[in-house]
C-alpha cells in the first residue's frame, strides 16, 4: 500500500528511545546506567527496568513516561517476586513504584453492582457536615443516622447486607473497615450500601435495637491510583501503612523482613525507581505519515501493530499515551475494492474500537484513502484520517 502514498520523503529517522533528551530531566547518566548496569525483567507481556538513580516521585514518573511506558505497575505477587528480581543485587532501601495519591478520589460503595442500584440512588449521601478531612477514607453510620469518615483501620462494628434476605445484619464484633467489608462478603453478602431516606432509617433502627453507637456502612474511596491508570486493586502495604497524610507516593521495600512491602513517603524524597515497558510494542515519537510511519516500523522493528484483540488493545493504549501527537498510527487501513478495513498482518476487522460515528470508510474510496489512528486521550478510540497526517505510531517487535 505503501508505494501509492505521494509525498514520502528520507528522514533521519532516530528513534528517539536512544535520545533521552535527558538535559531537561538532569538524568543525563541515567541512560548510560541503564545500557550498562540496568537489569531487565524478561518475563512475557509487563517488563520492568530497575533505574538506579535516587530522584523524586515526578522526576522518576517523566523518566518512565518519556522513555518506557510509566511507572511500575504492580497487579499480584508475581509481579512483586519479579520486581524484587530485577531490583535484586541493589543496595538501595527501597525504590517508586507507581502507586500514587490522587487528589480527586471518589466515594464508591463496596457493594458495587449496578444493577442494585436505580436512578441516582449510589448517589443518596447522608453526611454530618464539614466531614473533609482527606487522609480518612471509610465511612461509618453514627445513631444520629448521619455518616462521618474514619480512618480506615479504627475498630468498630458494622452492618452486612444480606441480598437474599434484603436485610440489613448487624455485626458486633469490632473490625477494621476491610476485615469487616471481608468477613461480610464471606456469608455471601457485603457491608451495607445504603441508597435512600428509608434505608438510613432502617439502619438506624437496627443500630438503636442493638444498642449500637456508630457502625461502618459500605461507603469508601481509595485515593491510591497506579500511575499508568491501570486499575490493579492489588495492595501490598506494610499493616500499619500508608499512613502520612503528606505522603503521597509509594515506595516497595528491598531489604529487611518487610522486603516487597509498601510505604508511603512524600513525593519530594528521592529513591531510585522501576519503570514498566512492554518490549512487544514500540512507540516512536515521530511525526511521520502513515506510508514513512509502516517503512520505519519494517526496517527497525517488524510492522506497524496490528490490534487482533482486546488484550492487545488495552497494551497498545498504554503505549499510546504517551505519544505526543493527538492520535497514533496503527497498521489499520481502509481495502477500497472491498469497502472494508484490513489489519497489515492481513486480518479483518474483528476486534474493533472505532469512535462513534467512524469506521465507515470515506465516501468516495476511489479518490480518497483512509488509514487508521488510535487516540492518545480519553477513551482513545480509532479514528479515521487521510494518510499524509504526520503522526507518531507504533512498531510491534514480534508476533506472540
Ligand atoms: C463546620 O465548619 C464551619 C467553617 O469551617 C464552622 O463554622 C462550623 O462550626 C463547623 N460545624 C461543625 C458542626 O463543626
Ligand atoms: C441471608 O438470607 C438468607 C435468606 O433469608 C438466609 O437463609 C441466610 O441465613 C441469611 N444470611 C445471614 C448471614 O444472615
Ligand atoms: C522534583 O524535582 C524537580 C526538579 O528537581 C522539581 O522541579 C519538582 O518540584 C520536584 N517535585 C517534588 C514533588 O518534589
Ligand atoms: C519535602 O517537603 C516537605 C514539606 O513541603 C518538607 O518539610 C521536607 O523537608 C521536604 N523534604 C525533602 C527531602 O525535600
Ligand atoms: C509533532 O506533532 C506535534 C503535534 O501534532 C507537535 O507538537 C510536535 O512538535 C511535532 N514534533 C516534531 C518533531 O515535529
Amino acid at each position: 500500500m505503501g508505494g501509492a502514498i505521494e509525498g514520502e520523503r528520507e528522514r533521519d529517522v532516530t528513534e528517539i528511545q536512544t535520545d533521552t533528551n535527558s538535559s531537561e530531566m538532569d538524568l543525563d547518566a541515567v541512560f548510560i546506567t541503564l545500557l550498562l548496569s540496568a537489569v531487565f525483567s524478561s518475563s512475557a507481556r509487563r517488563q520492568y527496568v530497575f533505574v538506579q538513580r535516587s530522584v523524586n516521585c515526578t522526576k522518576a514518573q517523566l523518566y518512565c513516561r518519556q522513555n518506557y511506558i510509566d511507572l511500575a505497575t504492580v497487579s499480584n505477587s508475581a509481579d512483586v517476586t519479579e520486581l524484587l528480581r530485577v531490583t535484586s543485587g541493589s543496595s538501595d532501601w527501597g525504590f517508586w513504584i507507581g502507586l500514587m495519591k490522587s487528589p480527586s478520589s471518589e466515594w464508591r460503595w463496596s457493594l458495587g453492582d449496578p444493577a442494585f442500584y436505580t436512578k441516582r440512588d449510589s448517589l443518596y449521601r447522608n453526611w454530618a457536615p464539614n466531614q473533609t478531612i482527606s487522609s480518612l477514607n471509610c465511612a461509618y453510620m453514627n445513631q444520629d443516622g448521619l455518616w462521618r469518615i474514619d480512618d480506615c483501620t479504627t475498630q468498630r462494628v458494622f452492618i452486612c447486607y444480606n441480598d437474599s434476605s434484603k436485610g440489613f445484619i448487624p455485626v458486633l464484633q469490632t473490625m477494621s473497615w476491610r476485615s469487616a467489608q471481608s468477613f461480610c462478603r464471606a456469608i455471601h453478602a457485603d457491608l451495607t450500601s445504603v441508597r435512600n431516606q428509608n434505608e438510613n432509617q432502617l439502619i438506624q433502627q437496627v443500630m438503636n435495637t442493638n444498642g449500637v453507637n456508630s457502625a461502618w456502612i459500605g461507603l469508601f474511596r481509595d485515593p491510591w491510583e497506579w500511575s499508568d491508570k491501570s486499575p490493579s486493586s492489588f495492595r501490598n502495604w506494610v499493616p500499619s501503612e500508608p499512613n502520612g497524610l503528606l505522603e503521597d507516593a509509594t515506595v516497595m521495600m528491598n531489604s529487611g523482613q518487610r522486603r516487597g512491602q509498601w510505604e508511603d513517603w512524600p513525593c519530594n524524597s528521592s529513591f531510585p525507581f522501576v519503570c514498566e515497558y512492554d518490549d512487544q510494542f514500540t512507540l516512536i515519537k515521530q511525526n511521520l505519515s502513515w506510508a514513512e510511519a509502516m517503512r520505519y516500523c519494517r526496517q527497525h522493528h517488524v510492522d506497524l501493530v496490528s490490534v487482533l484483540s482486546e488484550q492487545i488493545e488495552q497494551r497498545v493504549m498504554n503505549v499510546a499515551r504517551n505519544a505526543l501527537t493527538p492520535a497514533v498510527w496503527l497498521g489499520l487501513h481502509h481495502f477500497c475494492a472491498m469497502n472494508m478495513w484490513l489489519w497489515l498482518l492481513g486480518d479483518v476487522v474483528c476486534y474493533q474500537n472505532w469512535a462513534t460515528g467512524d469506521g465507515n470508510g470515506p465516501k468516495d474510496c476511489s479518490r480518497e484513502r483512509r488509514v487508521g489512528a488510535m487516540q492518545t486521550a480519553g477513551d482513545q478510540s480509532w479514528i479515521s484520517l487521510p494518510p499524509t497526517r504526520e503522526l507518531n505510531f507504533i512498531c510491534y517487535n514480534y508476533e506472540d
